[in-house]
């Protein structure tokens, strides 16, 4: 019984202390700082260009921790640890109150490249309509992937962190996924099977993008660009 309300005392204490933690950071001091964030992030955090990623609602956690990452070097970017060099600690806190309280924007279908709908097809018209149906297939399989993983290759199920929305998990610092640009999620994907992105904790993110195949990577993405 001790233990029980140990156990719900601590759950209670991690639920206010992370309000609290919210709630240290300065909103209107975060937008302020954001502006110079504006040309790649985008307004309120929505970037336009679907290699940069968009910030909007992402758990204050995670965004502090990546800051935190650019600034010591261990995730490498030359235009973001350049960016963060100039921050301070309180300056993240705040920017990341801030890019947590706005609303991630819906993306539009994705248009495949070239090469992936040269399928073999019979007539022009054909394979118009494969594009169409390609796209769904593609979705379909990173949907499946997404909630189920693949056991026979030990892929585990994205959903366990990042939840069945999308949405990751704030204490745990699992990011945010849902609406995030498709070609950022492929870079990044790839840059965690490389191990060119490696400050994620455990090496969880490693183990599990390095046995899956590029066509994985892809279809996952473009599921998770989709989720609302
Ligand atoms: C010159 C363009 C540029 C500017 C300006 C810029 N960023 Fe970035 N940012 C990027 C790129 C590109 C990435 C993706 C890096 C990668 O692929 O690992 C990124 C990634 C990030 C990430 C990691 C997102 C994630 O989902 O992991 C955060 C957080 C971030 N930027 C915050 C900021 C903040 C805060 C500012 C302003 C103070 C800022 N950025 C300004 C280009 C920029
Ligand atoms: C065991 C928990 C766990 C599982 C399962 C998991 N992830 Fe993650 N994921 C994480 C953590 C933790 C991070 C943050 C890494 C960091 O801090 O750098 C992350 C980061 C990411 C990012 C980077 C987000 C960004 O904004 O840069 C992507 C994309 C991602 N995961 C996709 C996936 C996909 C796709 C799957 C399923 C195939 C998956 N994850 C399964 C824990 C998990």
């Amino acid at each position: 019984m001790k233990k029980k309300l140990l156990a719900l005392s601590l759950a209670l204490a991690f639920t206010s202390t992370s309000g609290i933690l919210h709630a240290e950071g300065s909103i209107s001091a975060g937008k302020e700082k954001a502006a110079a964030c504006v040309s790649c992030h985008g307004d309120n955090g929505n970037s336009m260009v679907s290699t940069f990623p968009k910030l909007a609602q992402q758990h204050s956690s995670y965004l502090i921790k990546q800051l935190q990452a650019f600034k010591t070097g261990t995730r490498k970017n030359p235009m973001m640890s350049a960016i963060a060099m100039g921050l301070t600690d309180e300056d993240m806190v705040n920017i990341a109150a801030y890019y947590a309280t706005q609303e991630v924007s819906a993306n539009q279908l994705p248009v495949l490249d070239e090469d992936d709908d040269e399928k073999p097809a019979t007539a022009e018209g054909e394979k118009k309509a494969d594009a169409n149906s390609t796209i769904d297939t593609i979705i379909a399989q990173g949907s499946d992937l997404y909630r189920n993983g693949d056991l026979t290759r030990e892929v585990s199920a994205c959903i366990a962190c990042h939840g069945p929305f999308g949405e990751g998990n704030k204490p745990a610092a699992f990011p945010l996924l849902k609406s995030q640009h498709a070609d950022y999620l492929i870079k990044t994907l790839t840059d965690f099977k490389s191990g060119a992105r490696s400050n994620n904790p455990d090496n969880m993110m490693h183990m599990i993008a390095k046995k899956m195949t590029d066509e994985e990577i892809k279809a996952v993405s473009y599921r998770i660009s989709m989720m609302k």
